[in-house]
């Protein structure tokens, strides 16, 4: 492969591999011709079967019997088997409690990818192969011997199945688990061999600044930083991905990307469901600590993050989006009451249905404190951003599903915009992340006919239509880099402190107060204090 290659260029896959030597500035991109960066791809589905794409590995997954396992991660990996991105060497060690034989682990697994692979079709002929790939060991992880029944399973399959040594370990288990895992995976020797090691570890990534810093050097103990890879299934997705590519792939917007052009920023993830059956995690955590300090805070840095110096590789955008959270600064008691606004919410309609409200909710305490939806006012302290608001919003029970971000630019000063109604924005570009990926960017136009009469109208991109094929989910993009060893599409020790210095005195200020609760209709877009908090600035959230 001859001159620089831009990254993005690459399929997923094929990014770890890069050799730094290759890399390209963002500029070069626009210099190559369509034809030579389509020469790049690999044709993946030509394959008949699975090709040796990846290098061979074993993931083993704690808590394969649970939810996450039957409804992300085993849609995902049939999804990439389906695809053949899988290598022959790859192998699946399931692990849990209940007592399976390999045979029942399978059918179990099979019943999940029928139900929870919406956009894939079902093939038995893939499904045979990949199902060979899956194995069970049943065993608690507080018992030793366990992790030995692991070892020893590991090798079997190894000889039988010629893998290699490459392992992944998946924690999807109870937080309070990982260190536990972790350690006895040190202490029987798993956590070294011929071969690499990965631990992939679920979120939440401990429940404070101290917490998070805690678990980060207690699984330093048996894996090094660098081999630990901390999951925020956000930044899988395409279209958040795709907002690196917009950014720093095109010369239009960069431009106009800082304070002097950008009124505000409003990043919305509207859940129109309840509670899903996570009830006890749920009740616990809240939509702070469940969404904004690692999903919308994620978003917020790869909105403002600078371009990485040094290129598309995980260190130096790990280094660029730790800049951003740190430079977030955290808020006194007293801001709090002004820039944060909790919510719970009550009965009420959606989709023309009744559903009841938080506390009537099947084991939930009826007099809960939890917040099911937050709305913040952050500002980023640096040249860039200073004075620009971010305004993130997250709730359960909303009218609808729905994540977008909302880059809103000041207003033309001219009078030729008298007319317009000022209850919209005339210059705004929004990302949709889900459920439709796309990009439009709003502008005022000439209503045809005599007069200056202008109204807004937009371009839009729908990803689906202009590419004309499925977008991988985020867990298959996440699992892939994993595999891949690159870690861009995961956070670092430093990034999630910082997004818990960010939640941390809000989380305090509101645990010392009492809300009357709820305090809006599910169906709603959440509580007023959120619309006065926007108010006050004289913005209105999005209701698209
Ligand atoms: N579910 C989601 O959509 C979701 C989304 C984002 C993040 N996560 C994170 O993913 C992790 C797992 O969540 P989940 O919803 O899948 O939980 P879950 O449904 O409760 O499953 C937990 C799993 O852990 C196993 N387990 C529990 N205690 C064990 C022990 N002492 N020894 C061995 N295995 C044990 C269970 O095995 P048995 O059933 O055999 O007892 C089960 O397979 C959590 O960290 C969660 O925060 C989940």
């Amino acid at each position: 492969m001859e001159g620089p290659i831009h990254p993005m260029m690459l399929k997923r896959r094929d990014r770890g591999k890069l050799d730094p030597a290759q890399r390209s500035s963002p500029s070069d991109i626009g210099q190559r011709s369509v034809r030579e960066s389509m020469r790049l791809e690999v044709p993946f589905q030509d394959h008949p079967q699975f090709e040796q794409g990846l290098l061979a590995c074993t993931v083993i997954i704690f808590g394969a019997d649970g939810d996450l396992m039957k409804r992300k991660l085993m849609p995902a990996l049939y999804r990439l088997a389906y695809d053949r991105r899988l290598s022959p060497g790859f192998v699946v060690l399931g692990t849990s409690r209940t007592p399976l034989s390999d045979e029942q682990f399978r059918a179990k697994m099979l019943d999940a990818v029928k139900q929870f692979s919406e956009d894939t079709k079902f093939d038995e002929y893939v499904w045979r192969a990949f199902a060979n790939s899956l194995f069970y060991v049943a065993g608690d992880i507080n018992d030793s011997q366990l992790f030995q029944n692991l070892g020893t399973r590991l090798a079997e399959i190894k000889l039988a199945r010629h893998t290699s040594d490459n392992v992944v370990f998946y924690l999807a288990i109870q937080p309070s688990k990982y260190v536990a895992v972790a350690q006895s995976v040190g202490a029987v020797g798993l956590g070294r061999g011929d071969g690499w090691r990965r631990l992939i570890v679920e979120k939440p990534f401990g429940f404070d600044v101290a917490s998070a810093r805690e678990l980060s050097s207690q699984l330093h103990r048996a894996f090094d930083e660098s081999e630990i890879y901390r999951m925020d299934h956000y930044l899988g997705k395409e279209a958040l991905q795709n907002i690196l590519a917009f950014r720093f792939g095109n010369g239009i917007f960069e431009p106009l990307w800082n304070r002097r052009y950008v009124n505000h920023v409003q990043i919305t993830a509207a859940e129109s469901v309840g509670l899903e059956g996570r009830v006890t995690y749920y009740q616990e955590t809240g939509a702070l600590a469940d969404m904004i300090q690692n999903h919308l805070l994620q978003i917020l840095a790869t909105i403002a993050m600078e371009s990485p110096s040094t290129g598309f590789h995980a260190t130096s955008i790990h280094d660029e989006k730790s800049k951003v959270l740190r430079s977030i600064k955290p808020m006194m008691p007293e801001e709090v009451r002004r820039r944060a606004v909790p919510g719970q919410y009550g009965p009420g309609r959606i989709g023309g249905e009744d559903v009841r409200g938080f506390r009537e909710e099947p084991n939930v305490n009826s007099e809960a404190r939890t917040e099911t939806f937050a709305a913040l006012t952050l500002f980023i302290e640096n040249q860039r951003w200073a004075g620009v608001p971010f305004y993130l919003r997250t709730g359960k029970r909303m009218p609808k599903r729905i994540t977008e971000i909302a880059i809103q630019f000041n207003d033309a000063p001219l009078a030729v915009t008298e007319g317009v109604s000022v209850d919209c924005a005339s210059n705004e570009l929004v990302f949709r992340v889900q459920p439709e990926e796309g990009i439009s960017l709003k502008f005022l136009s000439k209503r045809p006919g005599p007069g200056m009469t202008l109204r807004p109208v937009s371009m839009d991109f729908h990803q689906a239509s202009s590419f004309g094929e499925r977008s991988p989910s985020a867990y298959e993009n996440v699992l892939l880099d994993a595999i891949a060893g690159d870690a861009s599409l995961y956070t670092r020790q430093d990034m999630v402190e910082a997004g818990w210095s960010v939640v941390e005195p809000i989380q305090d200020a509101w645990r010392e107060k009492q809300f009357d609760f709820p305090n809006y209709a599910a169906g709603t877009w959440g509580p007023a204090a959120a619309d006065e908090m926007l108010a006050r600035r004289g913005h209105r959230w999005r209701t698209s």
